[in-house]
């Protein structure tokens, strides 16, 4: 089978809290996001051949009828030995991803956490607070394999894990997030730029919004809005208050916030309300509490948005769910099949969108690294569509 491999590492847009990577650093990110790309284009399939050709008949020759959910099919695959070998070779690249770029991160934590000071000084877009709790369900998983997570410090003023992060992405998805890693920021602030070309948000809030790669896109479509990207982990926003400095994005303020508890902001005061991303990597009972605070806080006709993997809907066959699940079982990502099983409709009764109000669109994908490449090749690939799956709706009025 032919495929096209990903683009060189060095086609990233270099910022200057980016690490420094040597020539062995990148041309091991570059092996690893090639290997990456085969095993989920070119093995991956195999899967499927096994499903149809051996286990599927063997389950209903044992049961006498085949499977009822994705659980089913999981316990029956994972004895496959096309299975275990495909699920091996992609959580070892993910390990090997995460090691690759902590031995680069941390070699430099210290000089990388003292230019993140010296680009903040006396900055307004920067909000820590020092005794924040981490929620309990985010302290205790690596999410993606990532050792410490989003929230853990190795130092003062550390941004070591957000580096990481920073560049990690681009070995996990080929490059197919673009220059600067921001492809469903650019494809969401495109599509309500174009599809709502009246409104006009004055505050905007990106929930879990990470080192801010997607939030960016937006804040540089409303440059006169104020935008306010929470998050949890203290690495992730000094980086991402220090990166959106660099280049050159003014009104993003960084919070630590609990999603959770978003006490400090007044009920109905922003107009749109973002997550990217995020809703997976959130517990059992957090996603619920969130949704009331989204609902707290958004306007009477507010826009409320979620860039998130397609949820485990009745039409999606028990494989693609069981492929899909695969994050859930060996890639540190406990919430995922949890948050995949609710269905969107009931969230965002939650977040106050009425069934009548709720939308799900594809957004097609911005990847200023590849774009000619990109449709054919991700299609095959599982999670990793060239549409951005998102579902929201607007707030009603009254
Ligand atoms: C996968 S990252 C998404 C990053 C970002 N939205 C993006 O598009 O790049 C999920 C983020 O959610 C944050 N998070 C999880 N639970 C949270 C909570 N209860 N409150 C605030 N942030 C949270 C994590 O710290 C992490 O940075």
């Amino acid at each position: 089978m032919s495929y096209q491999i990903p683009p060189v590492f060095t086609k990233l847009q270099r910022h200057d809290m980016m690490a420094e990577f040597d020539h062995d650093e990148r041309a091991r990110y570059n092996f690893l996001a090639n290997l990456n790309r085969f095993i989920s284009t070119v093995i991956a399939p195999g899967n499927k051949i096994a499903y149809d050709n051996r286990v599927e008949p063997r389950f209903v020759q044992e049961n006498g009828r085949t499977f009822q959910d994705r659980h089913e099919v999981q316990t029956a695959m994972s004895q496959d030995p096309m299975y275990q070998t495909w699920a091996a070779l992609r959580r070892s690249t993910m390990e090997m991803r995460q090691q690759a770029g902590r031995s680069v991160v941390l070699r430099q934590a210290d000089s990388l956490a003292e230019k993140a000071e010296k680009i903040l000084k006396n900055s307004q877009n920067l909000v820590l607070k020092p005794h924040f709790q981490t929620p309990p369900y985010l302290a205790h998983v690596d999410n993606h394999l990532m050792p410490g997570s989003y929230h853990t410090e190795y130092r003062t003023g550390d941004v070591a894990n957000a580096a990481n992060y920073d560049t990690g992405l681009f070995v996990t998805t080929g490059g197919m997030l673009g220059r600067l890693t921001d492809g469903g920021g650019k494809a969401i602030a495109h599509w309500v730029k174009e599809t709502y070309p009246d409104f006009q948000p004055r505050r905007i809030l990106d929930v879990g919004c990470g080192l801010g790669h997607n939030v960016l896109p937006i804040a540089e479509m409303y440059p006169d809005a104020e935008i306010i990207a929470i998050d949890a982990g203290a690495p992730m926003l000094r980086y991402g208050a220090a990166r959106a400095k660099l280049l050159g994005v003014e009104n993003v303020t960084f919070m630590q916030v609990d999603a959770e508890n978003m006490a400090e902001f007044a009920d109905e005061s922003f107009d749109w309300v973002q997550t990217t991303m995020f809703l997976h990597e959130t517990g059992g009972k957090a996603i619920h509490r969130i949704f009331g605070e989204i609902n707290r806080v958004l306007v009477p006709g507010g826009l409320n948005l979620h860039i998130e993997q397609p949820q485990y809907t009745p039409e999606m066959s028990y494989y693609e769910q069981f492929m899909r699940d695969w994050d859930a079982y060996y890639n540190a990502e406990p919430y995922w099949g949890h948050m995949h099983d609710l269905q969107p409709e009931d969230l965002m009764e939650e977040a106050g969108v009425p069934r009548a109000n709720f939308m799900q669109v594809g957004v097609k994908a911005i990847n200023d690294l590849d774009e000619k490449k990109q449709d054919s090749q991700v299609k095959e690939d599982y999670g990793r569509s060239p549409i951005w799956n998102v579902f929201g709706g607007w707030k009603p009025h009254s």
